[in-house]
């Protein structure tokens, strides 16, 4: 592990445009975040506990108050928890800046953005951004699909413009992905390495495309455990038991209900993306997950536990009943490849894109953010240790009986192995 945590320091740009040898960072003091939103506010407190100078920017005062009483919240969880201490509180009540101005950005070495996910807006902000900070400042955006260079389109500097794209809560996920442009300097890149590293961050850098790397995986996943319930049958409690059992913290639905189904609903119909049937069924009933108290499961409004719900688990039968299996799975481990087979498919896809450098890289990525078991060695190490000839055969045979399903486009290793002709357990 430590030799793939050195290596993902040790990274490239590609085509010579420079790399962590030859890349100097430039000296960050001063940051700031603009929106004090779900993720501002934990990347204003992995800033500000790093011990740089941190301020939010809000547009408005009620976004400014919202932002306000959520740290407080925040503070209060973690606290109740032990995350964090009465010290580590005061210092952050007493570092942290706010202001409605965003010329207060004016000589900030570091921005970084987490407006709402909406080009239109990040345009105008960057553009904004570019009449008021100082040259050779650090912009960086943490946009979860929007285009690097669409957004840098706007900047006199292009190369300034860098992605460091947090997983939420910011504060707790020790995952950062780095993203490149077409135009991106090493010099920014280096910068949100060394931003990272201060923040006690494990950072990866990736390329330039929908969902970048880890998103990528987990829509693939998600996807899988969602044929679960409304192909199979099976209830949501059921394939969270089995994940939960195989080494994981957390099964698929408990996390998805986490995550929130409403930053799904608005993703799929941006992307257009076609929803899965219980994904539609979800949102039509306003079944948002834990924030709202009912998605795949319902939540004690009191105590947030989680309960199975007789409305959800009626709609996996009814839609199970009409549903046309084309394969069989006879086994939790069976179900097991269901899920993750595709997911260590995805991987493969992504080196091969050129969208990060090594699978290992993708392991270390899921054990720090996703909760992969260490023990395995992260999903592409797990799935070498499985056999890439049995993944490969599951795969390409999902593939050829759902042609049209994006998670079985097999990756060229992959389908090099499947066809094959059978020398060794490879
Ligand atoms: N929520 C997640 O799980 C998640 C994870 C990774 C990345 N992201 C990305 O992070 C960004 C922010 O997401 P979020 O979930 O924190 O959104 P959010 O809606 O919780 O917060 C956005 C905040 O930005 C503020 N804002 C909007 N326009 C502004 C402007 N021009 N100037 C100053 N403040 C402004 C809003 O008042 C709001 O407080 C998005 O790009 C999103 O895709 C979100």
């Amino acid at each position: 592990m430590m030799g793939a945590i050195s290596k993902a320091k040790q990274w490239h740009l590609p085509n010579n445009r420079g790399s962590y040898e030859t890349a100097k960072p430039v000296q960050v003091r001063k940051t700031a975040v603009i929106g004090g939103g779900t993720m501002g506010r934990g990347i204003a407190i992995s800033l500000c506990r790093a011990g740089y100078d941190t301020m939010i920017v809000e547009y408005d005062q009620k976004g400014l108050d919202a932002c306000k009483r959520e740290l407080d919240l925040t503070y209060k969880r973690e606290m109740k928890l032990k995350r964090m201490q009465q010290g580590d509180v005061d210092k952050l009540i007493n570092g942290m800046k706010f202001t409605l101005n965003l010329e207060d950005t004016r000589d900030c070495d570091l921005i970084i953005e987490a407006v709402f996910e909406e080009m239109v807006i990040k345009k105008e902000l960057f553009k904004k951004l570019d009449k008021i900070v100082k040259p050779g400042a650090i912009l960086a955006s943490n946009t979860s699909t929007l285009d690097f260079d669409e957004m840098s389109s706007v900047l006199s500097d292009r190369t300034r413009l860098v992605g460091m794209h947090f997983f939420n809560p910011p504060h707790v996920i020790k995952v950062v992905e780095i993203v490149f442009g077409s135009y991106t300097s090493a010099q920014a890149v280096a910068t949100a390495f060394a931003t990272c590293d201060a923040m006690k961050k494990f950072a990866v850098l990736v390329g330039n495309c929908p969902f970048f790397v880890f998103n990528r995986l987990l829509f693939v996943y998600l996807a899988q455990a969602h044929k679960l319930l409304y192909q199979y049958g099976i209830m949501p409690k059921h394939v969270d038991a089995i994940v939960v059992s195989y080494g994981f913290l957390m099964g698929p639905l408990t996390m998805n209900d986490m995550n929130g189904h409403d930053v799904g609903e608005k993703l799929k119909k941006e992307w257009n993306i076609e929803s899965s049937p219980i994904e539609k069924e979800l949102y039509k009933r306003k079944r948002y997950g834990r924030k709202n108290g009912k998605g795949f499961y319902r939540y004690d409004p009191k105590t947030q536990k989680k309960e199975d719900d007789p409305e959800i688990e009626g709609i996996i039968e009814r839609l199970a009943s009409q549903a046309h299996v084309n394969m069989q799975l006879y086994s939790d481990s069976d179900m097991i490849e269901f899920l993750f087979y595709p997911l260590v498919n995805e991987g493969f896809l992504c080196v091969e894109e050129g969208i990060i450098e090594d699978e290992s890289l993708v392991d270390l990525m899921f054990i720090f953010g996703f909760g992969w078991p260490p023990a395995t060695g992260g999903p592409m190490r797990w799935g070498r240790k499985k056999g890439l000839r049995r993944i490969a055969g599951r795969v390409a045979h999902w593939h050829i009986l759902e042609p049209e399903k994006r998670e079985y486009k097999i990756s060229k290793t992959l389908e090099k192995i499947f066809r094959q002709p059978y020398l060794a357990n490879l």
